[in-house]
């Protein structure tokens, strides 16, 4: 029977790293997928997760399995990183959390809370967006519906094209919104414009979710907050799904939470029960060793700074990567202004440059980026920059 099946399009981001590995050509850069690189071109474990993994070989007991939610001081230290310690949200237990395998898990795990219990039925997606957000809600069960988010001619974002979109969403609506360092354009609102977001979406009484998958990278992990807090003020119901993918560099460990803000612990209590079905339909129950990690990491102070400021390393090279290709882009003759490239945040940065281009950087100097024209800065280095300029510099 299996014949019949046709064959799916390669993904693509994912689908570009498997052609990126099989290309033979030596020279080759892979800009594609959001992962951090240092300036040797490697991406690193860090120092902290590596001191959290000896603590965890001496002390660690056993591999018994985790609950339906993973491990609960987690949940607590997911909850704190969010909301900051001191909020109502963490202190009066109207929210809780799962652990999920990584952001995608806890996207799809919202998703499906949120269209098994018929509580939302469209979800509203910023144009552009990260290209997998149609498949998972799509997968479960959800429509979904673009809001306008850039301005290709400003190179900005399109602040009242978005409330325009979002004027024709219905109560009850979700609006997915991107916590930080919106992928693929690196475009954040700025505080004031995510305190009109907030008070417009709560009028609307539509439901916030948050994918934030990339907080430290912006200006800071408690800084990179803002939106996400502002909304909290305003909204007492949301989701947040959030990942340590990026900003503990444990890609492979996938360890990510889901996070239900309710109106009261009674009700958390209860809702959560049904997200914790979903998970048992899906998965069971989560893996222990990521979030074991990170935990280990969040619940020591020392620990916690220490990794902070591995954070702030990795974002300052972003950004120093990012001011360095803007004027060696113009070292190679290259006379469009690029500068806009250091007013995003984050991992990308959203070139301008089209498909056709995209191609030819692939084809002709084996330069990996997506079809969207998102360059991930994050892959850049001192060794590679030039080739890549040059590179840019012949297609455009
Ligand atoms: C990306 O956007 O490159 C990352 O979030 C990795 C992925 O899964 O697509």
């Amino acid at each position: 029977m299996f014949e019949k099946v046709t064959a799916a399009p390669a993904d693509p981001i994912l689908g570009l790293t498997e052609e990126f590995r099989n290309d033979k050509r030596s020279h080759k850069i892979n800009l594609g997928v959001g992962i951090y690189k240092n300036d040797a071109g490697e991406t690193p474990i860090l120092n902290t997760v590596k001191k959290a993994e000896q603590i965890l070989l001496e002390t660690e007991k056993t591999k018994n399995y985790l609950s339906i939610e993973g491990l609960a001081e987690y949940g607590q230290l997911v909850q704190q990183l969010l909301f900051g310690a001191q909020s109502d949200i963490v202190t009066s237990q109207r929210a809780k959390t799962a652990q999920a395998p990584g952001g995608t898990g806890a996207l799809r795990i919202g998703a499906e809370f949120l269209s098994r219990q018929q509580l939302s039925r469209k979800v509203w997606i910023s144009n552009p967006t990260w290209v997998n957000h149609f498949q998972v809600f799509g997968a479960a069960g959800m429509e979904t519906a673009e809001y306008t988010y850039y301005d290709p001619l400003t190179r900005g974002l399109n602040f009242d094209g978005m409330l325009n979109s979002l004027a024709a969403a219905q109560e009850g609506d979700v609006v997915l919104l991107h916590g930080c360092c919106h992928n693929p354009t690196g475009i954040d609102p700025s505080q004031a414009q995510w305190e009109q977001l907030a008070q417009f979406c709560a009028e609307r009484k539509l439901l916030p979710f948050f994918d934030f998958a990339y907080q430290g990278f912006a200006r800071g992990v408690d800084e990179d907050a803002t939106g996400l807090r502002i909304f909290a003020k305003h909204h007492r119901e949301m989701l947040v799904a959030s990942s340590f993918s990026k900003n503990f560099g444990l890609y492979n460990e996938r360890v990510g939470a889901i996070t239900l803000v309710t109106d009261s612990a009674d009700v958390a209590q209860v809702a959560f029960s049904q997200i914790k079905t979903t998970i048992r339909a899906n998965y069971s129950n989560p893996p222990a060793h990521g979030a074991s990690i990170v935990s280990t990491v969040l619940k020591d102070p020392q620990l916690k700074a220490e990794w902070e400021d591995e954070v702030r390393q990795m974002r300052d090279r972003i950004w120093e990567m990012r001011k360095l290709l803007v004027s060696k882009l113009k070292e190679h003759g290259v006379c469009q202004d690029f500068s806009f490239m250091t007013e995003q945040n984050g991992m990308f940065s959203f070139s301008g440059l089209d498909k056709a281009q995209v191609a030819r950087l692939k084809e002709e100097f084996a330069v990996y980026i997506v079809g969207s024209g998102r360059i991930s800065v994050a892959g850049i280095t001192t060794q590679n920059i030039d080739a890549l300029c040059e590179a840019i510099a012949q297609v455009i």
